[in-house]
């Protein structure tokens, strides 16, 4: 009898160790965040009006399916009563919840930020201390997802802080992603995979294909930064728990082979897919960048691996990720600002995922080739592959058995 209390005992605590909701995001998050765009400018209208376009213009359909609004939805003070957190009349006159339904009555799910400290980046009320309290509010607005950031928090334990916060999601029984954005101060991924869904590896991106340090004083990274910031982490992503290099700049002002060299890359590394762009004017050519669901599939194939980059020679990168048919993504990179040539053989050559330990091996068994953005065949893996690449452009592929 002992024993078995024993035993019941140990199931229990290390139950309560697993607080996160393992079942979500078992492909990496697909949805929109209004920060890379409109920064404090959110509003009721503008979340209508995005959750209206998502749903009706294809992008529901390609899995975007959460719409987040970041910082700045909230009062500077919370409720003197009752110590919540307040929506700001001035932008959401509704409140949120009717805004929250709104966006479920198109099918999506909904999320909203805050963060570990005691104030927001941008200066609003945080959540330090307030754990509990925040995250039955959130659950009572019927949120979806979360993301949590890291300013104001001198002297906290970041582990401490995000795993008292997730807690505090299960606790208000309402599954809710979580999405942990310390910039990878804290290095989460070493800790976070029980804690939470996603977690940034990055600071903040910005438009900007490639550059080096530029000013002094803080500057958003580069795509090309934020890409080299999360390529060594993939033994630590899969079903579940992913690295986030940041939210998407698409259609923010890069060229468009920058925009496709973006998402192409994202989408092998097995990214979060979160637009930053205003949807309510963007291209066609934007758009059809943001719902390739050939490349889509890529990003959320279910076996879950971030891809790798198996070499790098003068700015021409070649990247690989497993697939759970037997298949692979293929990815060759141009980061430079000339025209390479590539010319690839493949049976001279056996690539090994570092992480699922899978191998390709084109000398055993011909593979067909798939182009993922010109959407048609091209030929098989028993010739060799021959191709030019333009500045800041991907060969995306697809091999199947
Ligand atoms: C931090 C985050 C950004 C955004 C802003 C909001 O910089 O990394 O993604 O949420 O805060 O203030």
């Amino acid at each position: 009898m002992r024993k078995c209390m024993i035993i019941l005992s140990l199931i229990i605590s290390s139950s309560a160790y697993a607080q996160k909701y393992e079942e979500l995001s078992l492909t990496p998050p697909m949805g929109w965040n209004s920060w890379n765009t409109f920064q404090c400018n959110v509003s009721e209208k503008l979340v209508m009006e995005t959750a209206d376009i998502i749903a009706s213009s294809g992008m529901k359909e390609a899995g975007y399916a959460y719409v987040v609004i970041d910082d700045c939805w909230m009062l500077k003070e919370r409720d003197p009563k009752t110590g919540d957190l307040v929506a700001d009349p001035a932008k959401f006159p509704h409140g949120m919840k009717a805004l929250a339904d709104y966006v479920h009555s198109k099918g999506l799910k909904f999320g909203l930020y805050n963060c570990a400290g005691t104030k927001t980046c941008a200066g609003y009320p945080g959540t330090r201390g307030f754990e509990y309290q925040d995250a039955r509010y959130y659950a009572s607005l019927g949120i979806d997802y979360l993301k949590f950031d890291w300013c104001n928090t001198e002297g906290i334990n970041g582990e401490e802080a995000y795993t008292t916060m997730s807690k505090a999601l299960r606790a208000a029984s309402r599954p809710i992603v979580f999405s942990l954005c310390d910039w990878g101060t804290n290095k989460p991924w070493r800790w976070a995979s029980h804690v939470g869904q996603l977690w940034r590896t990055t600071g903040d991106i910005g438009p900007y294909f490639d550059r080096g340090k530029t000013k002094e004083g803080w500057e958003p990274n580069s795509v090309m930064r934020n890409l080299d910031l999360n390529d060594t982490l993939n033994q630590y992503a899969g079903p579940g728990h992913w690295n986030d290099p940041d939210m998407l700049e698409v259609g923010n002002g890069m060229t468009e082979s920058e925009d496709r060299t973006h998402f192409s890359i994202w989408c092998m590394m097995a990214s979060p897919l979160i637009a930053g762009n205003d949807l309510r004017s963007m291209s066609p050519a934007t758009k059809s960048i943001l719902t390739n669901k050939e490349v889509i599939a890529i990003d959320q194939d279910s076996l879950g691996v971030q891809g790798f980059r198996y070499s790098n020679q003068d700015s021409l990168q070649t990247w690989f990720k497993p697939l759970k048919d037997g298949g692979w993504a293929l990815c060759f990179l141009n980061r430079s600002l000339k025209v390479q040539k590539i010319s690839y053989d493949w049976k001279t050559q056996v690539i090994t995922d570092p992480v699922s330990h899978r191998q390709l091996d084109p000398a055993s068994s011909v593979f067909k080739i798939f182009n993922l953005w010109t959407k048609k065949e091209q030929g098989n893996t028993s010739k060799e592959l021959n191709a030019e690449l333009p500045a800041h452009d991907v060969l995306m592929l697809r091999l199947t058995k």
